[in-house]
């Protein structure tokens, strides 16, 4: 085994504080892998962290199908470190190589190959193993504990944090509270959660084979035969933290809690609320290669070329002065995408058309087809995972909707705010924190960001595009002021990565 050079962070560090040595384990890592928000987030906070000067922080990352494609067609290199993780998985053992990716100024990212585990057609794909089910909490497990075991040799010495994310991530709080206690006596755990609708709920039976035991903790609530790594995570970790602060309020109520509420209201610790960044490299109007014109706050002109080119490229017409509306979101029943559907008969009479990109459930991707098909003048829908395309609808449409049932943080409202693309929201979680609606005449007066609803139903969401669109058509340089403010909020990640920074330097004292 071989050891890489330590990468030492940009800047030295402040006199009295110790360098933190912090390795941050997630299943996506944007642009490498990404199915939704988690990936944006693992491509972003590390370079926020990193530029703090007295944080060395690396991530850690499963080398999946779409990992060697983004290397391949972004001629982005990976290496070998001579670093090999081999650990049991169930009755054989598993070798992983760890690689990795290093560019000038940024924190490394290491990717486990093991392609018997990784190399799928999604990053979610798992194989069905006979009466056993479902490998994706042991591919997961395996990954989360190669990482543990091999950050330290990794990044030139013992963790001081830990920083899982999500269920997949979350094993590795349990080896570095369980199994693996011993090699890593002074490493604390840090969970984010970043949706806590997925758990990562299997079988009791492949705890033995993850190499851990299935103790009250690992139980899933109400049913002792399920193990739930989520909830183990939860346990283990020495904080806990989630996406937005009024979610880490809701997750301790019934409504918002997907049954670990309960749980969650019994630690001792309260879950901290910090909310997400946006990277304003990768999401800037003013330099985004992705669209056929370019803007900025001091000259919004581009974004007409923009939403001319969408409505074009998407067969609606380019006449008249409809009120365009974006959607991108993930098909499920989280995005309330339902209630899109029932907004689409309504789009006539409020003069506005629709452009939606999605994928995810069968049963809305038809529905959304089949009503493109009915009001080909009012809805494009696009059915595919497209970051492109994304980037082009975030600055052509005039509003963006985000009727979430629930919503950690959610970045798509504030990609479309700093695009100057007014959001709709659902008012909860970090929808709630973001956009700021303060009634209609003081919207006009720009004193909001924009517009939001208070119950997940059609009616209420026509109800706020039908404001959108009374400001849009009634009140053009009223609009103007909605968009403004919308595109001089700070969303950097600069502040939220100061308080992760406080929370590692508090749990390290
Ligand atoms: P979530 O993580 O719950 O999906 P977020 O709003 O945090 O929600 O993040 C979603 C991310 O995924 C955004 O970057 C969004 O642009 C992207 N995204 C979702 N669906 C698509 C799609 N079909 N094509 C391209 N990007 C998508
Ligand atoms: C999750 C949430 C989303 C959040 C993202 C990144 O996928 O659904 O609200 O923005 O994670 O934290």
């Amino acid at each position: 085994m071989s050891t890489d050079t330590p990468t030492e962070p940009a800047a030295g560090p402040t006199p009295e504080a110790r360098t933190l040595r912090v390795a941050h384990v997630s299943s996506e890592v944007a642009p490498w892998a990404k199915s939704g928000g988690l990936g944006d987030v693992l491509g972003a906070l590390p370079q926020a962290l990193h530029a703090l000067g007295d944080v060395q922080v690396a991530t850690f990352c499963p080398l999946h199908r779409a990992v060697r494609k983004t290397a391949n067609q972004q001629a982005r290199l990976l290496e070998d470190t001579g670093v090999r993780s081999t650990l049991p998985v169930g009755d054989r053992e598993h070798t992983g190589r760890w690689l990795v990716h290093r560019a000038e100024g940024q924190p490394p990212v290491y990717f486990l190959e093991e392609d018997g585990l990784f190399d799928r057609a999604d990053l979610y794909t798992a194989y069905e193993q006979g009466s056993r089910g479902s490998d994706n909490g042991r591919r997961f497990a395996f990954f989360a504990r190669a990482a543990l075991q091999a950050a330290p040799e990794l990044m030139g010495g013992p963790l001081d944090v830990l920083h899982a994310h999500d269920w997949q991530g979350a094993p590795a709080l349990l080896y570095l509270k369980g199994p693996d206690a011993g090699a890593h006596p002074g490493t604390r755990g840090v969970l984010t959660i970043h949706n806590l609708a997925y758990q990562g709920i299997f079988r009791g039976s492949d705890a033995p084979a993850m190499g851990l035991e299935l103790d009250a903790p690992l139980q899933h609530p109400g049913d002792a035969h399920l193990l739930n790594l989520l909830k183990g995570g939860i346990a283990a970790a020495d904080a806990v933290t989630t996406v937005s602060p009024r979610y880490a309020e809701e997750v301790t109520t019934p409504a918002f809690g997907h049954g670990l509420d309960g749980w969650l209201r019994e630690r001792a610790a309260p879950v901290h609320g910090i909310l997400n960044g946006i990277d304003t490299e990768e999401w800037a109007p003013a330099r985004d290669l992705a669209l056929p014109a370019t803007y900025s706050a001091e000259a919004l002109s581009g974004k007409a070329t923009c939403r001319r080119q969408l409505l074009r490229d998407m067969g609606l017409p380019t006449d008249g002065e409809d009120l365009v509306l974006g959607v991108v979101s993930r098909m499920a029943s989280q995005k309330g995408l339902d209630l899109v559907l029932g907004l689409v008969p309504h789009l006539e009479r409020l003069r506005a058309r629709l452009v939606v990109l999605g994928t995810g459930a069968w049963e809305l991707e038809d529905a959304f087809r089949a009503g493109a098909r009915a009001f080909p003048d009012r809805l494009a829908a696009r059915i595919a995972f497209k970051v492109p395309l994304s980037h082009r609808i975030t600055a052509g449409a005039d509003a963006f909707l985000v009727p979430s049932r629930f919503e950690p943080c959610g970045l798509t409202q504030l990609y479309a705010m700093r695009y100057g693309t007014v959001p709709v929201v659902h008012a909860v979680g970090g929808l709630a924190d973001t956009v700021r609606d303060p009634g209609d005449a003081a919207l006009a007066r720009g004193e909001g960001t924009g517009f939001c609803f208070h119950e997940p139903t059609t009616e209420a969401l026509v109800e706020a595009v039908a404001r959108a669109a009374r400001l849009f058509h009634a009140d053009p340089e009223g609009w103007r002021r909605v968009q403004l403010a919308g595109m001089r909020g700070d969303f950097s990640w600069a502040p939220s990565a100061e308080r992760y920074r406080a929370l590692y330097r508090e749990l390290t004292g």
